[in-house]
């Protein structure tokens, strides 16, 4: 709601922020620990063709293969307390984290109630800490034993991915209210099926689409699984929708337009679209397609080089309309070692929030990515996401600008006149 240039969210919003467990964790023994260890060297050589100039001379690290190798990460296993309390010092209410499958189902059909115990406590200290969780059960990483069965390729993987999540429900659900099964689906099944990218580094169509359809059978699977333990959980997915933009308006750039958006933003959704209770909007991307060439102008960039056009989120969640279910948007961040967009990029994506919700679309939350400096998939450490910014010698978090300022709002549950102008430096750049 805008009122006097102010801008307002609605009452009872969540603000957080989001991290992943093999992003943080540490000392994970997953399909992901094992291929960072194998494949270190090779990403090093390949960093050399993979980033700008500008880039390899910013982060050096990129050539250092420990840079790809996750080891004690954030050390966030062990230092979740101390983590969840600076966030509830940043104002936050609100957090997502994931539960490590390789923890909890170390051995197939196997579960460690030891580990059941740990997250048990990283409820507590959430609710304790006024944050309410977004419990994401798989992102990304998967148990050992799992990926020598073929991973979400194997055809009884819908049934092996709902007894863990069955499992996981009936020991903790009554802590949580918002569950996330998957993290984006599609992007998975793209990265490790189709571009070779991550673990299992496959590159076939076929591959793609079996698993897009297995993973649609395990959220559903899971889903029904969940609704059954706990009638009053919350379940959903964390899709991360592009803003697809026709260059010119162009008739072929439409039809493109409309394929894309068919197939990426919606088809997963639609699948789905009968067991879910709201929808997790993972966003950081806009394509402006011309002929099949991307047309973006990356007037501003993150350090990976990724385009920022904070105006995207407004499409995308006027776009999610259609569904009619309650949106939290679960992850959008950037990386920014320096922090000097961090803060205009939040100010400018949360204006178009707000626009989105003044017309009419129900958006309930804000999560940002990241918490802390982490791990980046097949990246490694040098991009960086977080609020908090890591040491990685000493562990030590510090507190960057922009999360300062994103306390100040997430306090004020808006953007007000001090606000800005407490803050213009961080948003005038
Ligand atoms: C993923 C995160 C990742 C972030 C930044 C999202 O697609 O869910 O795991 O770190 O993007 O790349």
């Amino acid at each position: 709601m805008k009122k006097d240039n102010q801008i307002y969210f609605p009452e009872n919003f969540f603000w957080g922020a989001a991290t992943s467990s093999h992003q943080v964790e540490g000392n994970n023994h997953n399909d992901w620990s094992e291929w960072e260890k194998t494949n270190a060297e090779r990403l090093v050589k390949e960093a050399k063709d993979n980033w700008q100039k500008w880039q390899q001379e910013k982060f050096p690290e990129m050539f250092d293969p420990q840079n790809y190798i996750s080891g004690r990460v954030c050390d966030h296993y062990n230092r979740f307390a101390e983590d969840f309390g600076i966030a509830k010092f940043l104002g936050h209410n609100a957090h997502r984290f994931s539960i490590e499958w390789s923890r909890i189902e170390p051995e197939e059909g196997k579960f460690d109630d030891g580990e059941i115990e740990h997250y048990r406590q990283v409820l507590r200290v959430l609710k304790n800490s006024g944050l309410e969780p977004f419990v994401t059960l798989w992102h990304f990483s998967l148990p050992v034993w799992f990926s020598e069965k073929g991973g979400f390729k194997n055809k009884n993987s819908s049934e092996i991915f709902a007894r863990y999540c069955g499992y996981v429900v009936e020991k903790l659900g009554g802590m949580a209210q918002f569950w996330i099964t998957i993290n984006e689906p599609e992007y998975y099944a793209q990265e490790s099926y189709l571009t070779g990218m991550w673990p299992p580094q496959k590159k076939s169509r076929t591959s793609q689409l079996i698993v897009i359809h297995n993973l649609i059978r395990a959220h559903c699977r899971a889903y029904k699984v969940i609704k059954k333990l706990n009638q009053n959980a919350q379940v959903g997915i964390a899709k991360n929708n592009i803003y697809f933009e026709a260059y010119k308006d162009r008739l072929i750039n439409r039809a493109l337009k409309k394929f894309k958006d068919w197939w990426w933003n919606f088809y997963f959704l639609h699948q789905i679209r009968n067991c879910q209770d709201f929808i997790g909007l993972n966003h950081y991307f806009h394509n402006r397609i011309h002929y099949g060439f991307n047309k973006n102008e990356h007037r501003r960039t993150s350090d990976m080089g990724w385009e920022l056009y904070p105006q995207a989120i407004y499409h995308v969640l006027v776009d999610l309309k259609r569904y009619q279910k309650p949106i939290y948007i679960t992850e959008n961040g950037l990386a920014d070692a320096q922090d000097k967009k961090r803060g205009w990029f939040i100010f400018e994506t949360l204006k178009n929030v707000s626009q989105a919700i003044e017309e009419g679309v129900d958006v309930r939350g804000y999560l940002h990515w990241s918490l802390m400096d982490n791990v980046e998939l097949d990246k490694g450490f040098w991009p960086r996401f977080g609020l908090l910014e890591i040491d990685y010698k000493t562990l030590e978090r510090k507190i960057r600008p922009s999360a300062k300022f994103y306390r100040d709002i997430c306090m004020a549950n808006g953007i007000t006149e001090d606000i800005l102008s407490k803050y213009k430096n961080l948003i005038n750049v």
